[in-house]
């Protein structure tokens, strides 16, 4: 009876969790999206909980050791708020993706340990398919894990973003994947006969897992890396489902696959986006194409100047204005300021709308978030495709801390890294103004033709105070 109750508990979070998704793809729908989300993971540990302490029950040998499993479980709930609950209330929103791509790694370090732990103790008959699980499972665990923590690694800047590129790349990831399925089989010939060998086989298929992972990672590009985190998080939903595959736990597959599907249509939809073939990133090698060439940050000619005062009077004549907000403004927190500034030019009458790069920022969505967060209204943030064609008859573009994603080189130069990338072609505006504190590269470490154009001017300082300035010149 209590076993219905659990999956039942289990089918209504599966759910909810689908629900989550459904919400999370529309601005309109994403705060009841997150609440379905929150409230199925409340019902999945409630369910977990009771699942833990029954299964102690039910087993004669264990009799006396609910009480332990319940501490036990209390201990590490414990422990993981007392981690979480701090780096959730200080980390900064442009921290996210270096501290998601942390969590990632703690993902695939679980499945490779329940792998261990599920073939130290198989759940249910065992045999052939169980093997491979468990191999699938620490090989998918291992690689998730050291590809996160690289991946980390390079958000943070604590590691160089240059691609690690060793003669014969590609082969050494076939050769590697080569040697797992030939582990993979030796495995499930002999584990159930020869404990010891088991163990070594499955051991060195984990260090395969952690030097594929390590190797795929930091073979990719600075500027590619936004694809690889969406694509590590497919792969930690991967080995999620794999975990549960397992556990024989139905509500880690589900929610294991949900992950790893809509992380692969996300990094699907950012390949398609950059321009990078889709194929070739899951096989951890696009970051060469166009990555490796050094990029230039040499000054490109004179660049023109533009103060607070002589902004404002240009936006105030203005009929058209389009604001393409990048890394600098959520650096700056600059989100509410603009805010005030779009509403202050809409009500004189100007047409202000936004122009948002889909890797803005430094996680998916960066901008959308930022800007919801500010009350910009939904209907004027508009995605590259629909508002290329409009720069051409735009009066002002404000480039607000946005570099790499408004850089003409990606499309005039094909020796760029950023080259074939689809950017926000702001240069066809009559007036560009560029916020930004000096002339220093973005992400990809490439420098940006576009502040040389006759037609652009900078805004040197940080974006906040200089959105302030103008906002107080307007009056
Ligand atoms: P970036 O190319 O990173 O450029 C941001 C610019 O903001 C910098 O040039 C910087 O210039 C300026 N800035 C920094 N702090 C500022 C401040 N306080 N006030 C004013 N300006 C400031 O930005 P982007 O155009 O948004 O492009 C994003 C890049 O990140 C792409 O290369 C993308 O591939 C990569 N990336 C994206 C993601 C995702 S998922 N979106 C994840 C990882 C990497 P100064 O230093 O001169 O001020």
């Amino acid at each position: 009876m209590l076993l219905y109750f659990i999956q039942g508990l289990y089918i209504v979070a599966g759910v909810l969790f689908i629900l989550s998704l459904a919400g999370l793809s529309k601005q309109t729908t994403a705060r009841s999206g997150n609440i379905a989300g929150m409230v199925g993971m409340a019902l999945a540990l409630v369910a977990t909980i009771i699942h833990s302490l029954f299964l102690s029950a039910e087993d004669p040998a264990n009799r006396q050791s609910v009480l332990v499993t319940g501490l036990l479980i209390v201990a590490v709930l414990v422990i993981g708020a007392a981690i979480g609950t701090p780096i959730a209330r200080k980390v900064e929103m442009t921290q996210m993706p270096e501290l998601i791509a942390a969590f990632h790694s703690f993902v695939g370090m679980a499945a490779v340990l329940v792998g261990f732990n599920s073939f130290a103790v198989p759940e249910g008959a065992g045999g052939a398919v169980h093997l491979v699980e468990v191999a699938l499972g620490v090989l998918i665990g291992a690689y998730t894990f050291t590809g996160s923590v690289v991946a980390y690694l390079k958000l943070s800047a604590k590691m160089s973003s240059k691609p690690l590129t060793l003669p014969g790349r590609n082969l050494l990831n076939l050769g590697g994947f080569v040697v797992f399925l030939v582990l993979m089989v030796w495995f499930v010939l002999v584990a159930e006969h020869d404990t010891t060998l088991g163990w070594a086989l499955i051991i060195a298929i984990a260090v395969i897992g952690f030097a594929l992972g390590y190797h795929m990672v930091a073979a990719i590009g600075g500027g590619d890396m936004p694809v690889v985190v969406s694509m590590l998080n497919s792969y930690s939903g991967w080995a999620a489902a794999a975990a549960g595959f397992m556990l024989s736990n139905n509500l880690l597959i589900i929610t294991g696959s949900l992950v790893g599907s809509s992380g692969a249509i996300l990094s699907y939809i950012m390949c398609r986006a950059m321009n990078r073939s889709f194929i070739s990133v899951i096989l951890g090698g696009f970051g060469s194409e166009g990555g490796t060439v050094a990029a230039s940050t040499e000054e490109q000619g004179e660049h023109r100047e533009i103060d607070a005062a002589g902004a404002a009077d240009m936006l105030w004549n203005a009929r058209s204005v389009i604001i393409t907000p990048g890394y600098g403004m959520a650096v700056a927190k600059a989100q509410y300021p603009v805010a005030d500034l779009t509403a202050q030019l809409r009500a004189h009458g100007v047409n202000v709308r936004f122009g948002v790069h889909p890797v803005a920022g430094r996680l998916p969505g960066h901008m959308n978030v930022l800007l919801a967060e500010a009350n910009v209204p939904y209907d004027i943030v508009l995605e590259m495709d629909e508002i290329n064609d409009d720069f051409a008859d735009t009066d002002v573009v404000l480039v607000i801390g946005a570099n790499d994603t408004v850089n003409p080189a990606a499309l005039d130069d094909p020796s760029s890294p950023i080259a074939g990338m689809p950017v926000l072609e702001v240069w066809k505006a009559d007036n560009v103004i560029v916020f930004k504190r000096s002339m220093a590269t973005g992400y990809a470490g490439v420098q940006n033709p576009l502040f040389f154009k006759e037609n652009t001017q900078m805004l040197f300082g940080d974006a906040k105070q200089r959105v302030d300035d103008i906002l107080k010149a307007l009056g």
